[in-house]
Formats: structure tokens, sequence, C-alpha cells
């Protein structure tokens, strides 16, 4: 398995707090491979998705159906501004949390950023249709999914680890990221 990883170029700051951050893709695996790591790693485990749902007392599926995609995104911003001074959790987030500069500079203050990657079958056969993530809504047909997913990868590619969701148990993959964020000096344990 020792291909699947690959590291970004600025692996080389010292994680402070302990935290680690996950992207990726709807179906990317963010919050099974988030509970192994919380597991593993004796970290708390947050998901950005369901602290916004709380906070605005209804579904994700309502939130964009009665305030729209921009007011999710500027939900899901602050929720993350929010989470600044944490330590030691895993915050799995939202697979759009990358579309925004901002969202970048709060993630990387909170520590290093692991990209679960998969490839498009996989990650289409996982999402499935799936009534509450209204982006992957099949109504709006699989193509504009697609196409979403290709303009993102790039930005994905922007974390500071990049790491294959495909390849072994949602355990191990969480065990091999905690290997190589040790191995970088970006995570202390
Ligand atoms: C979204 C992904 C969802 C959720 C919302 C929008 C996206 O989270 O934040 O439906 O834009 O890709 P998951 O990636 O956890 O499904």
């Amino acid at each position: 398995m020792a291909d699947t990883f690959r590291s970004h170029q600025t692996m080389s700051r010292t994680s402070e707090n302990g935290n680690i951050v996950l992207v990726g893709f709807m179906g990317a695996g963010k919050s099974t491979v988030g509970a192994e790591l919380a597991r593993l790693g004796g970290l708390r485990l947050i998901d950005l998705d369901h602290l916004i749902v709380s906070r605005q007392g209804c579904s994700i599926r309502e939130i964009f159906k009665q305030d729209g995609e921009e007011a999710f995104r500027d939900y899901e911003a602050l929720a993350l501004e929010r989470l600044a001074g944490l330590s030691r959790a895993v915050i799995a987030t939202g697979g759009g949390i990358v579309g925004r500069p901002g969202n970048w500079l709060a993630m990387r203050r909170l520590g290093p950023v692991v990209y679960l990657r998969a490839d498009w079958d996989t990650l289409c056969r996982r999402i499935g249709d799936d009534p509450d993530r209204p982006l992957a809504d099949r109504r709006s047909g699989v193509e504009k999914l697609r196409r979403l997913w290709e303009k993102r990868v790039p930005l994905y590619e922007q974390a500071d680890l990049v790491v294959d969701s495909t390849q072994g148990t949602p355990a191990q993959v969480a065990a091999l990221i905690l290997e190589r964020l040790k191995q970088e000096g970006r995570y202390a344990g």
C-alpha cells in the first residue's frame, strides 16, 4: 500500500494542536475514516455538517431549499471559523469546503489537511441517491455531479497529504494517515 500516498510539498510544519482535517468529495469516506482516526488517535471527531445542522435546526436538504447554496456556504465557513482554538480533534468537512480560499486558511490553521481521494466510479457507487445530499440528487443528472467533481479535484489536491481511500478498510486508511503524518512531523500522537 506504500504507493497509495503522496505528500504535498508543503508538509513541513509541525502541528501544535493535534488536529487533523479531512477533505474530499461526497462519498470519499471522510466520516468513516474520520471515526477510525479519532478512535486510533484518541481524538474527538467533529463533523462540520452536523454542526451546521444543529445550529440551523434543520437538515442540509432543507437549508439548501430554504436559504440556498450560498447561504449554506456561509454557514459552513462560519462553523469552520468557530473551531479556531480547537485541539486534538479530527474534523470531517463537507465536500464543498474547498471552494472558498478563506476556508483553506482556517483549515490550515487547525492542522494538516488530508485529502481522501477516490476514483469517480467508487464515489458514484458510495454516494448512491442520498436524499440529504442535495448536490447529488440524481434528478439533476450524474454528468453535472461528475463535472463538479472534476472541477474540485485540483482544489482537493492542494491538501498537505493525499491518501487513496479505496485501498484497505477505513481502519487501515486511518492507521496509514497517522503513520504518514507522524513521519512528516505533522502529528505528535
Ligand atoms: C456537499 C457535501 C456534503 C454537504 C452538502 C454539500 C458538497 O457533505 O456538506 O451536501 O458540496 O459536496 P459530504 O461531503 O459529507 O457528503
